[in-house]
């Protein structure tokens, strides 16, 4: 089993919190991370190097700070919503259900392609409560049929958008705003700079995956759907760990890129809602 294109990325972020939890002061501490890693490991059915997934030393500090950070977005949005509908998309192997706790009124669903769905029901326990793993590409337009509307939802999108063409980003998300009554969408985003550089990128090299969705700024957001405001902004640099975190090449490197507009406002977390 080889993961390549777009689904071997998960492999990068998955490899990035496993190497936190072993870290002397994790960001993240996700241990389920550490533990699907190992398993993917002794699997050996499984071709993947860890060694060799593209990140760079002290970067996987980054993949567990963005993680982190959208965690906290979740759980102030399920704080004011305990009665919700989760929607992870683009989930891969990610344990998010379990790092944020969540009570018996929320119905969590963990949504990637059919194969990673498959693959994730051998390597990530299901949490406790109303959980369903759905195997669907999000463009797909039927899917979101399958999901009840009753309530308020929260979309949560970890490096996903920056993988969609353009236009299935903004369709998935006018889709989204038009099902549910109200909600809110926290993910990341990459600029045109980012996407551009991020190109170069030896993971995205080596997975092969296409990028093709930049978003500069809320007022792109916001011209997605009349009900969207944005309610969070957030660049990498603004998140707390983010310039301490790396090697010292690392930080010398991310405090002359934090001087500079473009190159500061390459990754962003956003908090939509309607
Ligand atoms: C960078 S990985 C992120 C995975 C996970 N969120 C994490 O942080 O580990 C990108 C994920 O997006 C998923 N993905 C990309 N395009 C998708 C689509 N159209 N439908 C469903 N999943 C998609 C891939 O399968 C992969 O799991």
């Amino acid at each position: 089993m080889k993961l390549t294109g777009v689904q071997a990325t998960l492999l990068t972020t998955l490899y990035g919190r496993a190497m936190d939890a072993l870290a002397d002061k994790p960001f993240l501490g996700d241990q389920h991370a550490l533990a699907t890693m190992r398993a993917i490991e002794a699997d050996p059915d499984f071709e993947v190097d860890f060694g060799n997934v593209g990140l760079r030393p002290g970067d996987e500090s980054a993949v567990a700070i963005r993680a982190a950070h959208i965690d906290v977005l979740a759980r102030e949005f399920l704080a004011a919503n305990p009665v919700t509908t989760v929607l992870h998309l683009a989930c891969g192997l990610d344990s998010r259900a379990h790092r944020v706790e969540h009570g018996q009124d929320v119905r969590w669903i963990d949504v990637d392609y059919p194969e990673i769905i498959a693959l994730r029901k051998n390597l990530v326990p299901a949490p406790p409560g109303d959980y369903t793993a759905l195997g669907t590409s999000v463009t797909d337009p039927d899917w979101l049929a399958e999901v009840p509307a009753d309530g308020p939802v929260l979309v949560v999108a970890e490096g996903l958008t920056m993988y969609l063409d353009t236009a299935d980003g903004r369709l998935l998300f006018r889709r989204l705003v038009e099902h549910f009554p109200s909600g809110a969408l926290v993910f990341d985003s990459l600029s045109a700079t980012g996407v551009k550089l991020s190109k170069r990128a030896k993971a995205i090299k080596m997975s092969g995956a296409r990028l093709d969705w930049a978003i500069d700024g809320p007022q792109e957001l916001e011209s997605i759907h009349p009900d969207l405001r944005c309610a969070v902004a957030l660049n990498a640099f603004d998140l707390e760990g983010f310039v301490v975190s790396t090697t010292l090449a690392g930080r010398l490197a991310t405090r002359v890129f934090g001087r500079i507009p473009a190159l500061r406002n390459m990754l962003s977390l956003y908090r939509l809602q309607w």
